[in-house]
């Protein structure tokens, strides 16, 4: 596999970096600390395209490619991991299943404008007692005088309080052997959709997320994304797409913490030299860069494989399982040479470490990411 970049990915891998060192870096601990939702930040990554990066031209997006799209998840996530994952499920949980599986009216109706980033889009797969086991929702769709009647809640939506579209999964059918679900798109201010509260949470202060409820919400059949019935598999296509761009995040985390632990083992002296120079320091800075690269290509092999069309779920599931791990390895041994300075709220290597511990939950954790592998190594 060639991982030589073209002229077109240096340059959104470029434009992100740059843009993420100049607007989003200094506001990172602020928002890390007030929990603020970064409205400038959101404007200034749709106009940069970052928010359809992998969405056609025609239908709002930069038109460029997943591998595009992984590199400036990076850039965005070392820079600021809550703007990276607010970037990532507009990216890969809205745009991206509703440009595969929508149909022409919604591309040009409903995803057009979210992957323009004039509007925000969310995933509704989760509910409070129904996470790894996402075939166990208990959300369900009725088809009652022509339209569907959606009942449930849904929780832990990234983006929930401020997007405008949500894409919604439900049981619509449990006549046969199997439960069916079918996706739908709802739109902020349907009668009888209401969201909480955000919720507190250990890192990623300022990405908002929070519960949403359906009460009797009426959904036209033109909102009903993929065939009626095969809602499950656009979900979890969806997440094959969406586990690259957390790992993605994972990586620009964990190379963010890396980056500060080069520059302080420089400076910080002890035992009459630069911490840099003792073999301690140096086989943990090995060890982390070797980490961060591996994690790096794992994520890259699975965006080829999507550009490709080629079916990329295990590798998916390998780059978010390895790359998340990974971050919170990465910034546990960033805070290690960091010292105790590492532990203060004064040095940005604490956050790196709140903020990597997500990635090994959403989008499927760990441990599902092991049975994708090994069902797929098995089968
Ligand atoms: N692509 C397409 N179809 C797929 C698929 C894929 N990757 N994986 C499974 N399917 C299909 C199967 O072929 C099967 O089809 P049939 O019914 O026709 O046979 C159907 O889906 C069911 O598949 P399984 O029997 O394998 O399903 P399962 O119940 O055993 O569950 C699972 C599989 C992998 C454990 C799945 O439930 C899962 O991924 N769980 C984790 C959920 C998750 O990641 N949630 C994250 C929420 S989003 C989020 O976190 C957003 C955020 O805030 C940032």
């Amino acid at each position: 596999m060639d991982f030589e970049l073209t002229e077109e990915q240096r340059m959104i891998r470029d434009t992100a970096r740059e843009f993420a060192a100049r607007e989003v870096a200094p506001k990172a601990a602020e928002l890390d600390k007030t929990g603020r939702w970064p409205t400038e930040i959101v404007a200034k990554m749709a106009e940069l395209g970052l928010m359809g990066v992998a969405i056609p031209e025609a239908y709002g997006g930069a038109g460029m490619d997943t591998l595009s799209y992984a590199l400036a998840m990076e850039e965005v996530s070392a820079a600021c991991a809550s703007c990276g994952v607010i970037m990532s499920v507009n990216n890969s949980l809205f745009c991206d299943p509703v440009y595969k599986f929508g149909t022409d009216d919604q591309k040009k109706r409903v995803l057009a404008p979210v992957a323009r980033g004039e509007k925000l889009g969310c995933f509704g797969l989760t509910e409070p007692m129904s996470g790894s086991d996402a075939q166990t929702m208990i959300t369900t769709a009725e088809k009652r005088g022509g339209v569907w009647v959606l009942n449930g809640a849904k929780n832990w939506i990234t983006n929930g309080p401020h997007a405008d579209w949500i894409l919604v999964f439900a049981v619509t059918d449990r006549s046969g052997p199997k439960v069916r679900h079918t996706a739908f798109l709802v739109e902020r201010g349907a009668k009888g959709y209401t969201q909480n509260a955000p919720d507190h949470k250990l890192g990623i202060h300022a990405a908002h997320s929070c519960t949403v409820f359906f009460d009797n919400v009426e959904v036209p059949e033109a909102h009903v994304v993929g065939p009626a019935g095969d809602g499950f598999k656009v979900a979890m296509a969806t997440l094959d797409g969406g586990r690259i761009g957390i790992a993605c995040q994972a990586v620009g985390i964990a190379r963010a913490a890396f980056d500060k632990s080069v520059e302080y083992a420089k400076e910080r002296k002890s035992f009459g030299v630069p911490i840099a120079q003792h073999q301690a320091i140096q086989f943990m800075l090995a060890d982390m860069a070797t980490q961060v690269d591996a994690a790096r290509l794992l994520a890259w092999r699975a965006a080829k494989m999507k550009d490709a069309g080629v079916r990329h779920t295990p590798e998916s599931a390998a780059a978010k399982l390895y790359a998340s791990e990974m971050a919170t390895r990465v910034t546990h041994k960033a805070i290690q040479v960091h010292g105790g300075y590492g532990y203060s709220t004064e040095f940005p290597v604490e956050r790196h470490y709140r903020d990597a511990r997500i990635t090994e939950i959403y989008e499927g954790t760990s441990e599902i990411q092991r049975m994708v592998i090994a069902g797929n190594l098995l089968k």
